[in-house]
């Protein structure tokens, strides 16, 4: 007789299919042909173009789906933005109640979802029964709470207007949800386009809108390709664009919508680190790396790509990788008893397929299981690469499928430094038993997601979203709420664009003429009354350094008569500041009560010279004397209150469902840019500068151009108040040239500007290099006096983005 042991060993699994019975009629109702879902209704786009939705679990086709054109996305749009006045003003509760009724519905219905996500996508049955639906739930039943307290946890925010929406095939109805939630409970109208290979659930979904009876056009889903993707992005009455996909159609999207004043989030790819160390659990581990890279088929965006394992246990790892990898199922997505599905589509399948073959030409080793993958369908088998160098392609570029590149690390700090040798900064995971080592190392990935002992959990109370070049914004939790709304200072981003609202004589042309190169007539006095010139430089790295350039430019006082010069700064200026700043790296390290302290130092100088800085103020162009002494006051109270926040502006703890704490905790960028109006050239600075300095970013600044005599004198409060070098670089000069400088500049992780119209857009556009993060005004002044405009959590919130770390409990 059989020992249990050999039963054990040999068991085969039989198939568990799960029955595609109910999703196949409910494709059978529609006779397999998709339409678009437009003001409540499906639209009859019979004189449209069509595509097929295929399974990639057979290959069959399963249904045929409109690709919408112009028509359709302009009635999309245009039944949304009818919609939006009667959504907004709907008090919270009551758009609550609609978010919980779609999240019951969804609940009742979620089998269906299920499989039809199964049967469209291809990944295991397992995956979105348990995974992909109950996420989608929860973030509904979340955001219906978000609806309910939007009063009282937003004050002084409101919804956007209509929001366009796109996402990819990789969790087609998770994508939705995570979108459509948030911008609903914020009073935001909606036009979705769901990916060309997963149309469906996102169709099902509308008919649960129905059956709720959401009012009509709140929510629109247009399908079709990259192309009527690329219609919504231009759609002139679209306020907000949100998008998760490829990093090469964020950048895109970045450049197409700037200057238009969208709000934008990016939510783009990964090359995510699994960094093991010598004192992990193994076994774990081994579970971890399922998890993270054959998830899916690796098509996630925050997959763990790079294993990271300390050298000392390399090899015993690898070795129980092969044996997990060995006994991994793939096949039939519908098959309960399956770890993999199939891939989504052949054009994925042959670009996994072309970045393995890759991979071997670089000289890596490549393992993969012994057994074959069926022939029908799309799939592929787990492959790990091992003796892999950092640059080489596949350990660079995101393959999204089920491949994992290996690499070792011998101490902490280079582990760090390999994780974070990537374009890329959208999750990682650590895995230690030393609790210390791993909340040591979390601070210092680069990545806006860091799990610990743990890999690809998720929760609509936390929030999702990338550093670098895999985009900005977040989605879930508080922070991904303000995605969805505006300050009500700002009012609707597309209002009062006019070119009345520049800042006077801010026109390009006219300060190309304004900026003229020096010297001037009487170069050794100093009409001001200050007395003798001190020919102010730019200030880098702490001290004051002649312009590349050669050159200064005048300044005028508030009649035209000139009263000094100040260096005229250029692209090696900004270049020299930049990388002053980068130098300065531990600032962003300081504690918060020693940033607090060097603010009030900053203020106590300030206010021991505030007589000098009046009387520089007085003769700006603008300024009386009583104004000049105003701006002093109200520079002195901003520094006290962002000195104040210094060490209050903290994160939160993100209750999740699991044993789990999570840890959102707000970081600097960076290095961050700064480009200063022309008006109100001390509070303006100081009103910009002190927040992004509060939380510990290091800083670039182009002050007034009109008068940066004031910032030039403050120098010598800098110097006197333990400003460590090269935390707050300034470069006098053009704001047009030298903003758009910062923008191209790769190391600079985030860029705020207050300037002209057609600057904003320069920035918007050059800065989808590395897709940095950038706050523009369009053109718009801003009342520098106002505390409700010019200070307060927004410029906080925008001095910092959020990290989210999860550290689990429990035995
Ligand atoms: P993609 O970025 O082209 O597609 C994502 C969505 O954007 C789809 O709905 C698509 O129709 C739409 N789209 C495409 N071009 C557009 C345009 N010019 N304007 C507006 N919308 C546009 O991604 P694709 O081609 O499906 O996959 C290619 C690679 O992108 C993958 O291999 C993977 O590396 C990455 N990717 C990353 C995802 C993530 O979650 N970060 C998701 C999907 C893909």
């Amino acid at each position: 007789m059989s020992t249990v042991r050999e039963i054990f060993e040999t068991m085969e699994y039989g198939p568990a299919p799960e029955a595609p019975d109910l999703a196949l009629g409910w494709l059978k109702e529609h006779q397999n042909r998709f339409h678009p879902f437009i003001g409540g209704r499906f639209k009859d786009a019979s004189n449209a173009q069509t595509f097929a939705s295929i399974n990639p679990g057979n290959g069959q086709p399963i249904a045929t789906v409109t690709q919408c054109g112009q028509a359709e996305v302009d009635a999309a749009v245009a039944a949304a933005a009818a919609a939006f006045p009667q959504w907004s003003a709907l008090s919270g509760h009551i758009r609550a109640r609609y978010l919980y009724a779609i999240a019951r519905q969804i609940q009742k219905h979620s089998r269906l979802f299920a499989v039809l996500e199964t049967l469209d996508n291809g990944k295991p049955i397992r995956e979105s029964r348990d995974i992909d639906i109950p996420l989608v739930v929860r973030h509904f039943y979340h955001h219906a709470g978000w609806a309910q307290l939007l009063a009282d946890e937003f004050p002084g925010y409101e919804p956007i207007g209509v929001c366009g929406q796109i996402i990819p095939w990789n969790f087609p109805l998770l994508m939705l949800a995570w979108k459509i939630a948030p911008a609903l409970a914020a009073g935001n109208t909606v036009v979705l386009k769901p990916a060309e290979f997963t149309s469906l659930t996102a169709l099902l979904f509308a008919e649960v809108l129905q059956q709720i009876h959401l009012p009509a056009g709140v929510v629109n889903i247009i399908t079709g390709d990259g192309s009527t993707g690329e219609l919504l992005v231009k759609h002139a009455e679209i306020q907000k664009l949100a998008f998760t996909g490829s990093t090469e159609v964020g950048r895109i999207i970045r450049e197409a919508t700037a200057g238009t004043g969208k709000k934008l989030s990016l939510e783009l790819g990964g090359k995510s680190a699994f960094i093991v160390f010598d004192d992990a659990d193994l076994d774990s581990v081994v579970e971890g790396v399922v998890d993270a890279i054959w998830f899916n088929q690796g098509q996630v965006c925050c997959a763990g790509s790079r294993l990271l394992v300390q050298e000392g246990v390399a090899q015993r790892l690898e070795q129980k990788l092969r044996v997990r990898m060995e006994s991994l199922r793939v096949g039939d997505p519908l098959d309960k008893a399956i770890d993999i599905g199939a891939i989504v589509a052949p054009i994925q399948l042959q670009r996994i397929e072309k970045l393995v073959e890759q991979g071997k030409a670089e000289g890596a080793t490549c393992w993969q299981p012994s057994w074959a993958v069926p022939q029908e369908g799309y799939f592929y088998p787990p492959t790990l690469f091992t003796n892999v160098e950092p640059a080489w392609q596949i350990a660079q570029v995101e393959i999204f499928g089920p491949v994992l590149v290996s690499m070792t690390f011998r101490t902490p700090s280079e582990a760090i430094e390999l994780a974070n040798n990537t374009v890329y900064g959208l999750a990682a995971s650590i895995w230690t038993e030393n609790v210390n080592l791993a909340l040591d190392v979390a601070p210092k990935l680069k990545a806006g997601v860091v799990w610990v002992n743990s890999t690809n959990v998720f929760d609509a109370a936390s929030g999702f979203g990338g550093y670098r070049e895999s985009g900005f914004g977040r989605e879930g939790g508080k922070e991904g709420m303000y995605e969805y709304l505006v300050p009500s200072w700002e009012g609707h981003v597309n209002a009062g664009l006019s070119d009345d609202a520049k800042p006077e004589n801010a026109d390009r042309a006219v300060r190309r003429v304004e900026l003229i190169p020096g010297p001037s007539a009487d170069p050794g006095v100093d009409s001001s009354g200050t007395g003798i010139d001190r020919s102010p430089k730019l200030y880098i790295g702490g001290k004051q350094v002649r312009p590349d350039s050669g050159y200064s430019f005048a300044i005028k006082d508030g009649s035209g008569n000139y009263c000094g010069e100040v260096g005229l700064g250029n692209r090696k200026d900004i270049r020299n500041a930049v990388e002053a700043a980068n130098k300065a790296a531990s600032w962003s390290r300081a504690t918060a009560h020693l940033r607090a302290q060097i603010l009030y130092y900053l203020a106590e100088n300030l206010a021991t010279r505030a007589d000098e800085f009046a009387n520089r103020l007085a003769v700006s162009p603008g300024h009386s004397r009583e104004q000049a002494e105003r701006e002093v006051t109200k520079s002195i109270e901003r520094l006290f209150y962002y000195a104040a926040w210094a060490d209050k502006y903290d994160g939160q703890v993100h209750p999740v469902p699991f044993r789990n704490i999570t840890l959102a905790m707000p970081e600097p960028w960076g290095t961050l840019g700064i480009v200063c109006p022309a008006e109100s050239p001390l509070l303006s600075f100081i009103s910009l500068v002190a927040p992004a300095f509060a939380l510990g970013n290091r800083l670039v600044v182009v002050p007034s151009w009109r008068y940066p005599l004031v910032i030039t004198d403050f120098y010598q409060v800098l110097d006197t108040s333990d400003v460590p070098g090269g935390v707050i670089n300034l470069v006098t000069g053009d704001p047009n040239e030298l903003g758009r400088v910062l923008a191209q500049h790769d190391d600079v992780a985030a860029l705020w500007c207050v300037g002209a119209k057609a600057l904003s857009e320069d920035i918007e556009r050059d800065s989808s290099g590395n897709l940095k993060s950038t706050w523009v005004n369009f053109g718009k002044t801003r009342d520098w006096f106002d505390d409700r405009q010019a200070q307060g959590r927004e410029y906080l919130r925008r001095a910092s983005q959020i990290k989210n770390i999860w550290v689990p409990y429990g035995e």
